[in-house]
């Protein structure tokens, strides 16, 4: 089982890896097929696929620790910008694998566990 596993994981970052280049012609990071959002991205998307995590965290780092609270790289402004609506109309949730957040994670097998305190719909933070 476990190689078998190994096996699928490897296929699908190799199947992730092409369709980021195709997508994107960089080959660092796949893209989410969906890509109507609003407005322009804090940063350039090359950029933002290569280097989200280390804005956030610095972010992150920066506000819990130093009580700055810069709104440009706000957690909630990106799933607010990035909201995908579900069936329902309503912004999807990060349970729901179509949420922005998951896109990519999903298929290169990274988890985060922002969402357990941080919300993951637009509106106020928790
Ligand atoms: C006001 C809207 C807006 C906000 C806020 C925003 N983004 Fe974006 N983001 C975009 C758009 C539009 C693109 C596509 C840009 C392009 O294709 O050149 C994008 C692209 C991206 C990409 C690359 C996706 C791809 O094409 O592969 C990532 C990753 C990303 N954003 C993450 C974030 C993160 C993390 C934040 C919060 C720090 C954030 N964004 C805030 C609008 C936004
Ligand atoms: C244990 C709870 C917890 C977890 C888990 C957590 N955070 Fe936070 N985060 C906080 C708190 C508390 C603040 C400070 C909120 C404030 O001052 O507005 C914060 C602030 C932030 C900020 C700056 C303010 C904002 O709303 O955007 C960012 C960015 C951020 N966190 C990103 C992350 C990311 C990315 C992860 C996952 C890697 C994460 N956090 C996981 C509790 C958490
Ligand atoms: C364009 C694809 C893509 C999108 C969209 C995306 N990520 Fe990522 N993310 C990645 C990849 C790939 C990694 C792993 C990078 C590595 O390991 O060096 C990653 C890693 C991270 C990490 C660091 C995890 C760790 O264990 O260190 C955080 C935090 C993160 N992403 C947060 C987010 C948040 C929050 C969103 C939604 C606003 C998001 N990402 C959307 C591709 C994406």
């Amino acid at each position: 089982m476990t190689g078998v596993r190994t096996l699928l994981i490897a296929l699908g970052l190799a199947a992730a890896a092409v369709t980021g280049v195709l997508a994107a012609g960089e080959g660092t990071a796949p893209s989410p097929a969906f890509r109507q959002w609003p407005g322009e991205c804090v940063a350039d998307a090359p950029f933002m696929r290569r280097n989200h995590m280390d804005l956030l965290k610095h972010q992150r780092d920066d506000t819990v620790h130093g009580g700055i609270r810069p709104a440009n790289h706000s957690l909630n402004a990106c799933v607010t910008c990035h909201a995908v609506k579900g069936d329902d109309g309503h912004p999807v949730t990060v349970a729901d694998s179509r949420h922005f957040c998951r896109t990519c994670h999903d298929t290169t097998a990274v988890r985060v566990d922002c969402f357990s305190c941080h919300t993951s719909t637009p509106g106020v933070a928790k």
